[in-house]
């Protein structure tokens, strides 16, 4: 017998999976589902009980995950489980579907009596790993009880940004971050290839800017995937561009000039065009190559 809140978690991709390993090493009692099976089983080797449907999963829980691609997918997966909600469940949406998503998740969430707590995180598969992620929260003061230990043990820091989850302010701030984190990527990718095409080392490049302001973790961590010509995601690509687009929507819907940013998605575009969706974020790189 525990008593940490029963967790159920839909979506074992790249962070979820991550996240759910964290959640098991804590004595979380843990549910699980996932569209393509073999990926959740992993984690039902380690303890979770794995459903067959987000119905299976979510039945019991106190807390209800959902960390899937985009809106569509999490909207998909909740009305998918709607026939084993039950009043009172919180339903921490914790993957980007971007403020555009949340009214019609809130609408959802009231049909169901869901406390809905609007939660996407920054930080990648390590942090999530690790139990290190940012948590921008939004939602109201009932559901804290429930969420606030799950949180703790998948983020570092809770940042509890309104009690309405259906103002989505947790989901606006949290394209406002990634457009910090395209505009990196971007910036790294960019910088590498010039050094290449321009024939200088891109290694002395990192020389120049070691140990001064200029000198950020992203950029060593991004570089070495480009030097290293690894890139396995730990973002993909694909779900990157996916923001990159929703960034560019918000500015259009609130009549902010974003060209950079535009620029930004339509090199992740042709990046992906040239076959890198599936690979990490850094594989936009490649875009300043192609014709
Ligand atoms: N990776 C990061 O660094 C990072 C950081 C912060 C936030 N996020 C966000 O967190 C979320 C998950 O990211 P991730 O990196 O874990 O992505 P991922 O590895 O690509 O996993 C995506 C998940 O969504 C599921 N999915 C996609 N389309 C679906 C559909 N139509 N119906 C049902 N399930 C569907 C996938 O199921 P299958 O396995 O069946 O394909 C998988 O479980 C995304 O919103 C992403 O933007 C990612």
């Amino acid at each position: 017998m525990t008593d940490k809140p029963a967790v159920a978690l839909l979506g074992t991709g790249i962070m979820g999976s991550a996240m759910g390993r964290t959640l098991l090493r804590a004595g979380t009692p843990l549910r699980v589902w996932n569209r393509t099976a073999e990926k959740a089983e992993p984690l039902a080797e380690q303890g979770a009980v794995l459903g067959a449907t987000p119905a299976e999963a979510v039945d019991g829980a106190d807390v209800i995950i959902t960390m899937l691609r985009d809106g569509d997918a999490v909207l998909h997966a909740m009305k998918e489980a709607a026939p084993r909600l039950r009043e009172g469940q919180v339903w921490a949406q914790m993957s980007t579907t971007g403020p555009q998503a949340v009214p019609a998740e809130a609408q959802f969430a009231g049909e169901y009596r869901l406390s809905l707590v609007d939660a996407p995180v920054l930080g990648t598969r390590q942090p999530a790993e690790q139990g290190q992620l940012v948590i921008m929260a939004a939602g109201p003061d009932a559901a804290r009880p429930a969420v606030q230990p799950v949180f703790e043990v998948v983020g570092k820091k809770i940042l509890w940004v309104d009690d309405d989850a259906a103002r989505a302010v947790a989901s606006t701030l949290k394209l406002v971050a990634n457009n910090w984190v395209v505009g990196l990527t971007n910036a790294v990718a960019e910088t590498m290839a010039l050094a290449k095409g321009a024939e200088v080392d891109p290694r002395l490049f990192l020389d120049v800017v070691e140990g001064g302001p200029l000198d950020v973790p992203y950029l060593r961590m991004k570089a070495k995937a480009i030097l290293e010509n690894n890139f396995e995601p730990s973002f993909a690509l694909e779900n990157a561009t996916k923001d990159a687009a929703l960034i560019v929507a918000l500015a259009h819907a609130c009549h902010v000039g974003l060209p950079v940013a535009e620029a930004m998605l339509a090199r992740m575009r042709k990046a992906i065009e040239m076959g890198h969706g599936d690979e990490d974020v850094a594989a936009t790189y490649f875009a300043s190559f192609g014709s």
